[in-house]
């Protein structure tokens, strides 16, 4: 919608009315005010002396001229403060802090001023006694306060992650998100090449918030469970409707209907339904082709459920059976899998795991004659045995040893593209097969076990009737016009 008379007359009538009323049957599970609370402390404490650390929001990204990408909060920011807002800087000091009026405080979150016309556009805004209330921060202040915000920077080392690049500035905002960092930079005198100045620690800023965010609270796990088992059942539901006439996008379109269904806003990268030759590009994401036909389909879809995202992959053959050779590589692949999921326990490490499947996936591919040696084997299987997830899908992490409460993927693959050097037969043949397991005390909880993985079990799935199946869409009138 364009800013037309109509729209121009609504906003009036808006702003005689006041402000827009608060959203009402809103989700009930969200992080609470205590858990964020939880993590600032945590934050604080793991905190060298004297100083502050400073977390950004992410940017707005433009999607096509006045319109915006679907904004995305920076994970940082959700996970300390709850605020899923645009244009705001966190700042969290170690030793307390006392402003002009006596007012001692730890932290101070500057946020988006409420605007009753902006909001009409661009939706409801928390404003600072919405902040206060919801998300139970004391010290709150708006954007347009940071300039002359009398806080003295220049002692403190501040802890902080790469400033973002590229941010747009409103001409007509004084306080949107490119000029509080233009004021952070005058604030802290930084230099352009800030890595080289030891007052701007980014390195302790990561092993820190690193260190928090891999080990997940009980709050964290729970929606992190729904995540994944919601991805599981649009796996599943796709798995009982497929066919081999459907297109990748309709089979994108059902497992987000599927996670939408179950209340996950969106998802947490775009969603990879590759078919046949497609598959073995990792990160696929056209989804154009028009029939995904008999061939093996690869997709690995991860809802997004309040900020946590899953990561599962499924390859199934759309036509309910797989080859004989396609089995071979499936099975090559679930017992790599297998392999690294024995090993996960607290105190286990990623390179045990990483090994033991990777020499399956390596002399099994030997064996086969697909590759020569390791080195070559290296090409059919590109990719690391894993990552954590999180706010993140590839989550904030030390990378040492798993430790009880981290939520990892194991997710080994094997990608033979057209052209390879081996027997045709093997061509265009993708299998990734990718679980999301909970670090336990003494080995693991697969939080995905919802989706089958075997090949009987998934052939067993496809042979299911799916609640779809009745769902039948007339044609479009408009596909019988001819262009000229
Ligand atoms: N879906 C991205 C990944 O598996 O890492
Ligand atoms: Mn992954
Ligand atoms: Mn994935």
């Amino acid at each position: 919608m364009r800013l037309t008379k109509t729209s121009l007359l609504l906003l009036a009538v808006c702003l005689v009315a006041g402000p827009l009323l608060a959203q009402t049957d809103l989700p009930t599970d969200y992080l609470t005010p205590a858990f964020h609370a939880s993590r600032r402390d945590a934050l604080r404490k793991a905190m060298p002396d004297s100083s502050v650390t400073v977390v950004f929001a992410y940017p707005t990204r433009v999607f096509s001229q006045d319109v915006d990408y679907f904004y995305h909060q920076n994970p940082d920011m959700y996970y300390f403060t709850g605020y899923k807002e645009p244009h705001s800087v966190l700042m969290v000091f170690k030793e307390p802090q006392v402003d002009s009026a006596g007012n001692s405080f730890t932290e101070i979150l500057f946020v988006q001023k409420r605007d009753p016309r902006g909001e009409q556009w661009t939706g409801r805004r928390l404003g600072i006694e919405g902040v206060q209330s919801k998300l139970g921060i004391k010290t709150v202040m708006n954007g347009s306060s940071f300039k002359t915000f009398p806080v003295d920077l220049s002692k403190l080392k501040i802890l902080m992650e790469e400033l973002p690049i590229d941010v747009p500035d409103a001409k007509n905002d004084k306080a949107d998100l490119a000029d509080l960092i233009a004021q952070f930079r005058e604030k802290t005198a930084m230099p352009a090449d800030y890595h080289k100045d030891k007052r701007f620690d980014l390195r302790t800023f990561s092993q820190i918030t690193g260190a928090l965010r891999e080990i997940k609270t009980a709050e964290e796990l729970l929606l992190l469970r729904k995540a994944v088992e919601i991805s599981c059942l649009g796996q599943n539901e796709v798995m009982k409707t497929v066919r081999p006439d459907m297109s990748e996008l309709e089979i994108q379109g059902l497992h987000e209907y599927i996670h939408k269904r179950y209340g996950a806003e969106g998802v947490g990268y775009g969603s990879i339904v590759g078919a046949g030759e497609n598959g073995c590009i990792l990160h696929y994401m056209e989804n154009t082709k028009t029939k995904v036909g008999s061939s093996l389909l690869l997709m690995d879809v991860g809802a997004e459920y309040h900020g946590y995202s899953a990561d599962v992959t499924r390859t199934i053959p759309a036509n309910g059976k797989f080859s004989e050779n396609e089995k071979i590589i499936y099975q090559l692949v679930y017992d790599a899998q297998e392999a690294a999921f024995k090993t996960l326990k607290d105190g286990s490490t990623w390179t045990e795991a990483e090994k033991v499947s990777r020499d399956i996936v390596t002399n099994g591919l030997i064996k086969l004659g697909i590759a020569k040696d390791k080195a070559d084997a290296r090409k059919y299987y590109p990719h690391g045995l894993g990552h954590h997830i999180g706010l993140d899908v590839h989550d904030r992490s030390n990378y040492g040893k798993l430790q009880k409460d981290m939520v990892i993927t194991i997710e080994p693959g094997i990608y033979i593209p057209e052209g390879s050097n081996c027997d045709k037969k093997w061509w265009s043949i993708a299998v990734r097969i990718e679980d999301d397991a909970l670090i336990t005390e003494t080995g693991y909880e697969l939080l995905s076990a919802f989706a089958p993985r075997s090949v009987e079990a998934i052939e067993k799935m496809i042979a299911e009737q799916s609640v779809l199946d009745k769902y039948k869409l007339a044609p479009l009138k408009s596909a019988e016009k001819k262009a000229f």
